[in-house]
């Protein structure tokens, strides 16, 4: 589904990204760890391919195409979606036009399939009428990013901290949606979704089962490994005893 091989990316003329390698099959969903700005953040934004993120280089292939050059909105057509750390606030518009256009659909009325997405986010008529995220608390942001996901079902998603500020019941909920989302509910086999999480407190894990886990460092993914000896490594021993302990016994590094 992704294919990223020795991906260089420079932000305002810094380097961030250097020479970074990450492969996910269609099916699987990745989890991605490290310490505030290591380049999480910039990677995801290089995959959906935003104007500031120079790739200086490497290539980026998805579903066999090589995007590295693509724009955008070329690359949403193609099937990519994300939810991100920090949306902007988009004075004007309403949350039910987002969620419209989402859809692919030109109406401006809000119907009854818009409402009933969003009441299984717990998020009511009146959002829907309101700004794109202007004045939304940050968990009701999250929610907001994950119903025009929803809406728009892509068969690659990239989530950053999707559980960042949201409430332990609302967690649930998202992880709910997001397994469904990427078909987590289904068996391996017939899985076609694929995924990119990042999380901070891997709560969300325990209601999003996730294949891989990366640890991020200096803008290279400095370990790889299952889920659950990474979150544990990581939590017992910070970031960069993990990398080292996880290059020992797996030799990913
Ligand atoms: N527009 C920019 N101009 C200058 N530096 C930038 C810009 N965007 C990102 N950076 C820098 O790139 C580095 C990586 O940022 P990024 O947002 O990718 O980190 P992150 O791993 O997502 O961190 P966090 O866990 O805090 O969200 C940081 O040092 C950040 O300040
Ligand atoms: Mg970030």
């Amino acid at each position: 589904m992704l294919e990223i091989k020795d991906l260089t990316v420079e932000v305002e003329g810094k380097e961030i990204i250097r020479d970074l390698n990450l492969n996910i099959e269609e099916g699987e969903v990745h989890v991605l760890l490290g310490p505030n700005g290591c380049g999480k953040t910039t990677l995801l934004m290089t995959i959906l391919g935003l104007p500031n993120y120079k790739v200086k280089k490497g290539r980026i292939a998805f579903k066999g195409v090589d995007i590295t050059s693509l724009p955008t909105n070329k690359r949403v057509k193609l099937g990519m979606g994300m939810s991100f750390q920090h949306p902007p606030e988009i004075r004007g518009i309403k949350l039910g036009d987002m969620v419209n256009i989402a859809r692919g659909r030109k109406e401006e009325e809000i119907d009854e399939d818009v409402i009933e997405l969003a009441r299984r986010l717990n998020i009511s008529v009146d959002f829907l009428n309101r700004d794109v995220n202007l004045g939304f608390s940050g968990g009701e942001v999250k929610r907001s990013e994950i119903l025009q996901l929803l809406a728009q079902s892509p068969d690659f998603i990239m989530f950053d901290e999707p559980d960042s500020g949201v409430d332990i019941e609302n967690i649930e909920l998202i992880g709910g949606i997001m397994s469904e989302l990427l078909d987590r509910n289904k068996m391996p086999s017939k899985r076609k979704k694929a995924g990119l999480i990042i999380t901070h407190s891997g709560f969300i894990m325990r209601y999003m089962k996730a294949d891989r886990a990366h640890v991020m460092l200096e803008g290279r993914i400095a370990c790889s490994g299952t889920p659950d000896e990474i979150t544990k490594n990581v939590m017992e021993n910070g970031f960069e005893k993990c990398v080292e302990l996880c290059s020992k016994e797996v030799g990913t590094v």
